[in-house]
């Protein structure tokens, strides 16, 4: 079966790091490359860390495009100092794993996100699991990136959960603007994973034990970064479970591999870009009042059973191992 072509959009961060090492490892998706763009820290950091967990997994040969470095519209990144405890806290600023022997790619992400959909005749499926910076760029660059993405599968908003505000969920609330223009346009498909699915996989010390103990690099760093966000969570925003964290990047990959891992709803969702209390808010029509045509599948529920097997079985395999796998 012909494996599955994405690329990563990514704000490496924690919870990017363990999507990045699921898309490389497992043996159904095709990795062609990440973009980075600034989010959770500083672009640059995000396009280290990215390199330093593909390194570390034995993907050097994926390449990293460096993405743009502020917001469409607000000033206000870097984020203000109480956003940076959280992402501080949860994030870092470098991730606890070798630095990388090698440079980001010489084409920057928007270019590289307009060539690769420009020239390509594969079916490559947009991550994007940060905030919606480059995506929003490459579409007002390239209009026809609408038609040539047959999937957009996108981490972020919430419609119960904000995590960076009340109403907002961080990488809506980081570029709201590039958020609104992304839902507003006419993609052949736009998958969105939201809070509500993403607190719904929620993975425990237990699950990072089982993970260290598979003994390879990829269950040994997952291990690490997800016991690091546990950490963080309990101390400044526990989940309903004390002891777990959400690791919302990966999910959106789990789907990819397993689409049971989510449970959709289709529903209209747009973004708010102004209001004190409201700003980067997904508002969600659940009831279908505002008339707008839904153009989303929306996440709101996750199997987080099935989605910490997927992680055992990809992270538990020797690269040599997955390579002669042959995924059904
Ligand atoms: O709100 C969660 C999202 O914000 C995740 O993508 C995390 O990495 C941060 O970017
Ligand atoms: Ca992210």
């Amino acid at each position: 079966m012909a494996k599955r072509k994405l690329i990563l959009d990514v704000d490496t961060g924690t919870d990017d790091a363990v999507a990045v090492m699921l898309a490389a490892l497992h043996p159904a998706l095709d990795l062609v490359g990440c973009t980075t763009v600034n989010g959770n820290v500083e672009v640059q950091y995000c396009t280290d860390n990215t390199l330093r967990v593909l390194d570390h997994v034995g993907r050097s040969d994926i390449p990293v495009y460096e993405g743009l470095a502020r917001p469409l519209v607000r000033p206000d990144f870097p984020i203000p100092r109480a956003v940076n405890d959280l992402a501080g806290q949860i994030h870092g600023r470098t991730l606890s794993v070798p630095p990388s022997g090698r440079r980001k790619a010489d084409v920057g992400a928007v270019e590289f996100l307009i060539e690769t959909y420009r020239n390509t005749t594969d079916e490559i499926t947009l991550v994007p699991v940060a905030p919606l910076t480059n995506i929003a760029t490459a579409l007002t660059l390239y209009p026809k990136l609408i038609e040539r993405v047959p999937e957009i599968v996108i981490m972020g908003g919430g419609h119960e959960v904000g995590n960076i505000t009340p109403s907002a969920e961080f990488n809506i609330w980081g570029d709201p603007e590039a958020a609104s223009i992304v839902f507003a346009a006419k993609f052949r498909k736009i998958t969105m994973v939201p809070l509500d699915a993403t607190h719904r996989a929620l993975v425990s010390y237990d699950d990072c034990e089982n993970l260290r103990a598979l003994g390879t690099p990829a269950g040994t760093a997952a291990a690490e970064f997800i016991g690091h966000r546990i950490q963080a969570h309990d101390a400044i925003q526990r989940m309903a479970v004390a002891g777990t964290t959400p690791v919302h990047d990966a999910v959106c990959v789990g789907y990819l591999v397993d689409p049971a891992i989510i449970t959709t709803r289709r529903h209209r969702v747009a973004v708010e870009t102004s209001g004190t209390l409201t700003v980067g808010r997904t508002v969600i029509d659940t009831h279908f009042r505002g008339g707008g045509e839904p153009q989303c599948d929306v996440a709101f529920d996750a199997d987080a059973g099935r989605f910490i097997a997927l992680l055992l079985e990809t992270f538990g395999k020797s690269p040599r191992h997955l390579a002669e796998c042959h995924y059904e």
